[in-house]
């Protein structure tokens, strides 16, 4: 299949925090035969290895922000949380997709008052989710429950994956989707080739709700060395001064010196830098000390791991807009199959 192709897949599948089973199904299918083993721990990480001695980690998130149902009103409406940062800014008007517990579809509208009646300042005032519901026309709770709508439901709004020009793309969840098809690719680029250390590709759940998975899978699996691949913040956008653009998009992969979960070794970011430059693989650096990554959790457990982050460079994460350039992605990989070909080195 086509990396286009496999992006979509994981782009579309349903995958908010704590509810990754649907793309942990397709990581499984697509990993599985690239691998010695897979396990899936209590959390729900899906954890892969292969090969023998010293452990080396790569680590990408499956879930994706998103929102639970958290009160059902007696007219049907329902009133949301959310899992992860939304910007909630952009939540009104939306479509939203419920998962119910027997695992059908939903489907609703995040709606509000009518512009028409309100007043000149409320109109200005920005709609936060405390003022908003999701209409999923039921006239009552009873209607709600019937639908199988419960306390506690997932939810996301879901924009179907496009391309649009060039070689950008868009889709609901590239944060952290574009961090799995790397890992994916890495893992199928490098299927044949003998690598002097075990070799663990952890998917992790809740990322977006505080580095959990992560740091669980950390722990049981130990590594020495761990990179955590991410779709991470670009704002090359109208508007943004260079000097406050995290990442910018076209430029390659991201390697991130600090973030506000981790300071990196100089050692790792050094050892990047060398390996795209021997490799002619243009990158850039993301300016700290910006957003958090899974490499925050994994770098503080056991004795502690020398960890960092590479990312493709995404705008719009965290809106169901994100949008990404296939030649980033593409750099991103071949700098992941370079750092695991140069990984021995670190041990
Ligand atoms: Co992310």
């Amino acid at each position: 299949m086509e990396l286009q192709e496999r992006l979509r897949m994981l782009s579309d599948a349903f995958g908010v925090a704590g509810f990754e089973d649907e793309v942990r199904d397709e990581l499984r299918r697509l990993v599985e035969p690239l691998v010695d083993s897979v396990e899936i721990d209590a959390l729900g990480n899906l954890i892969c290895a292969r090969g023998d001695g010293p452990t080396v980690m790569l680590d990408a998130h499956m879930d994706e922000v998103g929102f639970m149902v958290r009160w059902i009103e007696k007219d049907g409406f329902l009133r949301l949380s959310s899992l992860g940062g939304w910007d909630e800014r952009l939540l009104m008007g939306q479509r939203l997709t419920l998962r119910t517990r027997e695992g059908g579809d939903v489907h609703g509208v995040i709606g509000a008052s009518p512009p028409h009646i309100l007043s000149q300042e409320e109109r200005r005032r920005p709609v936060g989710l405390e003022d908003l519901f999701a209409d999923i026309g039921a006239a009552s709770a009873e209607e709600a429950k019937e639908m199988g709508v419960r306390i506690g439901d997932p939810a996301t709004i879901h924009y179907p994956f496009r391309p649009l020009q060039n070689d950008c793309v868009t889709g609901k969840a590239l944060d952290d989707r574009a961090g799995c098809l790397v890992l994916v690719e890495a893992l199928q680029a490098l299927a044949d080739v003998e690598l002097p250390y075990r070799l663990v590709a952890n998917f992790a759940v809740c990322e977006e709700v505080g580095l959990r998975g992560a740091r669980v899978a950390a722990w049981t699996v130990a590594p020495k060395v761990a990179l955590a691949l991410e779709g991470t913040i670009g704002a090359d956008v109208p508007g943004v001064p260079e000097a406050k653009q995290p990442v910018r998009q076209g430029r390659g992969p991201a390697i991130t010196v600090a973030d506000r979960s981790i300071i990196v070794k100089p050692r790792l970011v050094r050892f990047l830098e060398e390996i795209a430059e021997a490799e002619g693989i243009p990158y850039q650096y993301k300016l700290p000390l910006y957003g958090g990554t899974d490499a925050g959790a994994i770098h503080v457990e056991r004795g502690g791991v020398l960890a960092g982050v590479i990312a493709v460079p995404c705008r719009y994460i965290h809106s169901p807009v994100s949008t990404l350039r296939l030649s980033d992605l593409e750099y991103t990989v071949r700098l992941t199959c370079a750092f695991l070909r140069e990984a021995h080195r670190l041990l």
